[in-house]
């Protein structure tokens, strides 16, 4: 039965350029899971786009001598740009800085407030004398009170993931300008009475599974150490106006999660879909992707300001928190100057390799790392020795001997048989990991799958048995013809374009074809004798040492 799928993948900073952080972390995983939903029959709404408010945004267009209306239109065209080019197939990709976004924020302030979930409390802020402003707590660094990194920022340890208050900071200074000329003054702010709301969140969490490990525990953490109220207003100019209170503007964080929900408003304005069909009701299988430092906000925060207010919003069912992706000595980041960009990353190489190799190493239980040479390895072990020498030995030996039209099977003996019982068990491993958003282990059991058609062909050596029995090497190229479009059908989900070739080669031409059992009835229904095929000069290529020197010297970790 179809169900109703609403996939979410985290909005990420419009400042900078998005990475191999962001698309390992949040944006890759959720739309191989948006894809394999769609291929499964799936309702699916995948919302994705950029999360622009807030004081990095307004310094950034400062730094460029730019109003700050050009600058996100500027930065959003270049995560479009990132997005088209990983073949990334959001329903909306949407953006923060819209007015439909500022109406619903504002909407649900008043319905918390109305609650009773708001308080206006005079509070000391810390204001940087040399750059003339209230200073953001990410820009405020200073020394964790907690566990002594130098480094921590004003509202959260990335060392020991404390949650702080910039104020708490022991030696603080200003990340604008590097001034220690600091000093607290006293403003007024609304805070989200997050302590009364406790139990709300630890009953609702209390309903949820499937959650990646590494979001229960930070969510648990948070829930342990007790919610604190939260100051959810700031004094800069950048950001969505609060009712009542002339010159402020929301929290970055109060208004983002809500982004999703105004993004699928637009998506409904622009297509005439229905946005509450999934977002009320309760059929909808609700999927919040994002990297680890995102969960305590999509874990606690969001859903507490959801279940407080009056209108009865859809909250998250399964939570995917994904761990980082090292890449020299730090986490893949192009603003802390490790890495290289998304945009980068497809001048080099295809997409799909790239969309390979990051679900083949999605950090879901630690965090990853990328090095050219692990990355070379495995496109050269996996996509062209395994995958790419099946299709390619299959093609041409077929064109050599029996021509362009696939040939009869003349009876499959118990090596198919065999072969064909052990495709249903991977096939079922492989739609098992990817339902429980597992895409390491997904990924794997697609490599195996390839890997029992490499040894199906290596053992039944149709090229000596030929000589004997032609009939026999008519079969297992028949056999192996339908190979390759069953893996073009498993490919689709990780990699579209290799897939979408695959198929091509094989004269599939139905779309949204999906195998959840019986392997051998499945392909018998794609592929019949004397289908044309089209044969290939090659299809992946391989990343020679010198290519991988290269890279490492060009982009030093
Ligand atoms: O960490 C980030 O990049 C945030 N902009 C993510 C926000 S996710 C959601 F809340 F919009
Ligand atoms: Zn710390």
């Amino acid at each position: 039965m179809s169900q109703k799928v609403l996939i979410t993948s985290a909005l990420p900073y419009v400042n900078g350029v998005p990475h191999l952080g962001h698309l390992v972390g949040c944006l890759l995983p959720s739309d191989v899971f948006a894809r394999f939903n769609r291929l499964l029959g799936n309702e699916v709404l995948y919302i994705g786009g950029t999360d622009e408010y807030g004081t990095p945004t307004e310094v950034g267009a400062l730094k460029e001598g730019i109003p700050v209306r050009e600058y996100v239109d500027k930065y959003f065209n270049v995560h479009k740009e990132t997005y088209d080019k990983f073949n990334l197939s959001f329903n909306k990709l949407g953006r923060t800085s819209t007015d439909t976004h500022t109406k619903l924020v504002q909407s649900v302030f008043l319905e918390l407030k109305e609650n009773g979930y708001i308080e206006n409390k005079e509070i000391e802020q810390v204001y940087s004398i040399k750059d003339d402003m209230f200073l953001a707590d990410r820009y405020i660094e200073g020394t964790c009170p907690k566990c002594g990194y130098e480094k921590a920022r004003g509202d959260q340890c990335d060392k020991c993931g404390s949650l702080l208050d910039p104020v708490d900071l022991i030696n603080p200074y200003s990340v604008i300008s590097g001034s220690h000329d600091l000093e607290v003054r006293k403003t007024e702010h609304a805070f989200l009475k997050l302590k009364s709301m406790q139990g709300l969140v630890e009953d609702w969490i209390k309903t949820r599974v499937g959650w990646s490990k590494v979001a229960l525990s930070i969510a648990n953490k948070w829930l342990k150490e007790g919610l604190k109220d939260r100051c959810i207003t700031r004094d800069i100019k950048w950001g969505i106006p609060v009712p009542d209170m002339p010159g402020k503007v929301f929290y970055v964080w109060f208004d983002a999660p809500w982004g999703y929900v105004s993004i699928s408003q637009k998506w409904a304005e622009e297509t005439g879909g229905d946005w509450k069909r999934f977002w009320f009701e309760n059929d909808t299988r609700y999927y919040q992707f994002m990297g680890k430092d995102n969960v305590p906000f999509h874990s606690v925060m969001f859903p507490a300001e959801e279940l407080a207010t009056t209108t009865k919003w859809k909250t998250v069912d399964v939570l995917k928190g994904l761990n980082f992706l090292n890449f020299g000595d730090g986490k893949f980041s192009k603003s802390l100057g490790n890495g290289f960009s998304g945009l980068d990353a497809v001048e080099l190489f295809d997409v799909d390799y790239w969309r390979y190799w990051l679900m083949a190493n999605s950090p879901e239980s630690d965090d990853a790392e990328f090095t050219f040479n692990i990355f070379a390895d495995q496109i050269n072990k996996d996509l062209n020795d395994i995958l790419g020498n099946f299709v390619l030995r299959v093609l041409k030996f077929c064109r050599s001997k029996f021509g362009t039209n696939v040939p009869e099977n003349f009876g499959n003996t118990d090596v198919e048989n065999k072969l064909f019982s052990q495709l249903d068990e991977k096939v079922e491993e492989y739609n098992f990991a990817l339902s429980n958003l597992e895409f390491r282990k997904a990924t794997k059991a697609l490599r195996e799958i390839w890997v029992l058609g490499n040894e199906y062909i290596a053992n039944s050596e149709p090229w000596s048995v030929i000589k004997t029995d032609e009939k026999r090497a008519m079969t297992i190229i028949h056999n192996s013809i339908k190979l390759i479009a069953l893996f073009g059908v498993l490919s689709q989900p990780i990699m579209p374009g290799v897939a979408k070739k695959l198929l091509a080669f094989v004269g599939v031409e139905k779309e949204n074809l999906w195998v959840n059992d019986n392997v051998e009835d499945f392909v018998n229904s794609l592929i019949v004798s004397g289908n044309e095929i089209f044969v290939p000069d090659t299809l992946f290529e391989k990343i020679d040492d010198v290519k991988v020197a290269e890279l490492k010297e060009k982009y030093k970790g």
